[in-house]
């Protein structure tokens, strides 16, 4: 793609600046160099804070602007859709053909957040107690609002947080997983070509916790959207006190699998929806729960799926499973299955690290008290137990201190009606793994996996203040 180091600076206030220090982004997959950015200081924070506050207070950015700038913004995506791709392939260790989809979901996430700039309006309250008065409703938009954003989806989660800010009419401040910043900071420039107007949208890129520690605890900035581990998710809302979070946390994703269904191919799908991005994924399949007549069957295809995924480069258009965010992750995870290995499981296939590059891993005879059972593994890793009953299975999924999705295979249509009550999660999909996630959709969890949805249609409600109208029609 590039035969030079990208050097990136931060878009501030409607400029792009260089700062005295910078942040080095690398290719996970070769180690090398990719890109050098920018990284901003307390001051800089200050200024982009003040900004931001400068521009809700003073730039008009009514409806039907935010409207067109999103729709611009997708339409440059997508012109750009090579370009973004490959970036995230580089920087994020994602595979090309998964990079894709995402920078085409990502075009679908702006121009829904677009089409809900138009739905936002109040209401008017029936007034059947307030004599000679009118009542009614108003939605403005709450404020500054600040974005910490992973590196899993570098683009998509990011636009899942500027589409619905922007679409309420609210400046955002991204600060980018510094692994993966150089798509933010390339989304950034196709924003501000969008027309995004000055101070709405700005990214600081910082070392270590400083920049997000000052985001937090400046009480100018109203609304927080993260998404990212509970231990930092329980930290933001603990600095910011009563001001509000959404909090998307990841999980331990389940998926059952009922002896009613076609066993092959729920085997084939979870043997890739457990290895999307490395398993990087807060939906990724990681607890399968066998109805124990097909536990043969299922293990045999899985193993043999599992073992045929092609892991290699990201930017080679054939394979499914690219590096780990990093070696330290890499090597978090091949501990957790010595652990595991050591407390009785067995590994049916893969687990060896080589570097960022773990081969994708079935384990078996796993119990609760392992961290792979227990943790979110964030790795591509997925592990099989059997069950008797569907009381039983609906137990397993539950035992989690997590609860964003879990999926169920069956053809049992009482079941499939009934399942959605019994699962303690944000979302249930029926014939499907715990891996799918439409962009317009609610998405959040219960639990550890956090609060509030995502979604532009439900993420645009916390960031919109419903104001009251009482109109006394008697003066
Ligand atoms: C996530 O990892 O939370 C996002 C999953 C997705 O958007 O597919």
């Amino acid at each position: 793609m590039q035969s030079s180091i990208l050097k990136e600076k931060l878009f501030i206030n409607g400029e792009w600046i260089e700062t005295e220090g910078t942040h080095q982004v690398f290719n996970k997959y070769t180690g090398e160099l990719f890109s050098e950015i920018a990284l901003a200081d307390e001051k800089i924070v200050d200024q982009v804070i003040n900004a931001a506050v400068t521009a809700h207070k003073e730039i008009n950015f009514p409806v039907e602007q935010r409207y067109e700038v999103l729709m611009r913004a997708a339409d440059l995506l997508k012109q750009n859709q090579t370009a973004l791709a490959e970036t995230i392939a580089i920087e994020g260790g994602k595979p090309i053909s998964d990079a894709n989809v995402e920078v085409t979901r990502s075009v679908s996430t702006l121009q829904v957040a677009a089409e809900e700039a138009k739905k936002l309006t109040g209401e008017i309250i029936p007034n059947y107690n307030a004599p000679g008065r009118f009542l009614y409703t108003v939605k403005k938009p709450v404020g500054v609002v600040a974005a910490i954003t992973p590196f899993n989806f570098p683009l998509n989660l990011v636009v899942h947080k500027v589409g619905p800010a922007l679409a309420a009419g609210n400046p955002i401040i991204i600060k980018p997983a510094s692994d993966t910043a150089t798509t933010t900071v390339k989304l950034c420039e196709l924003l501000e070509e969008a027309g995004v107007p000055k101070g709405y949208v700005q990214c600081v890129v910082g070392s270590g916790r400083t920049v997000g520690e000052q985001l937090l605890n400046d009480e100018r900035i109203v609304h927080y959207t993260f998404t990212g581990s509970p231990a930092i998710g329980k930290h933001i809302q603990q600095t910011i006190g009563l001001r509000k979070a959404t909090l998307e946390l990841g999980s331990n994703s389940a998926t059952i699998v009922h002896h009613d269904t076609d066993v092959e191919k729920a085997a084939k799908k979870i043997a890739r929806m457990a290895n999307v991005n490395a398993g990087q994924v807060c939906i990724s399949v990681q607890r399968v729960f066998i109805h124990d007549s097909i536990k043969e069957a299922f293990l045999d295809t899985l193993v043999r799926e599992v073992a045929q995924l092609k892991v290699g480069d990201p930017l080679n258009k054939d394979t499914n499973v690219g590096p780990m965010i990093s070696e330290k992750e890499a090597r978090r995870i091949e501990s957790w299955i010595d652990e595991a290995v050591s407390a009785g499981a067995v590994v049916l296939t893969g687990g060896k690290r080589e570097g960022s590059v773990v081969q994708p891993a079935v384990l078996t005879n796993v119990k609760k008290g392992m961290k792979i059972v227990d943790e979110e593994a964030f790795a591509p890793i997925v592990s099989v137990s059997s069950y008797d009953t569907i009381e039983e299975a609906v137990a397993l999924v539950n035992d989690s201190k997590y609860g964003l999705q879990a999926g169920i295979y069956t053809s049992d249509l009482k079941l499939s009606y009934q399942i959605p009550y019994l699962l303690e999660v944000g979302g249930v999909i029926i014939n499907d793994t715990s891996s799918f996630r439409a962009d317009q959709m609610p998405y959040g969890g219960v639990k550890e996996s956090g609060n509030g949805k995502e979604g532009p249609a439900y993420a645009i409600q916390e960031l919109v203040e419903t104001v009251t109208v009482v109109v006394n029609l008697e003066e």
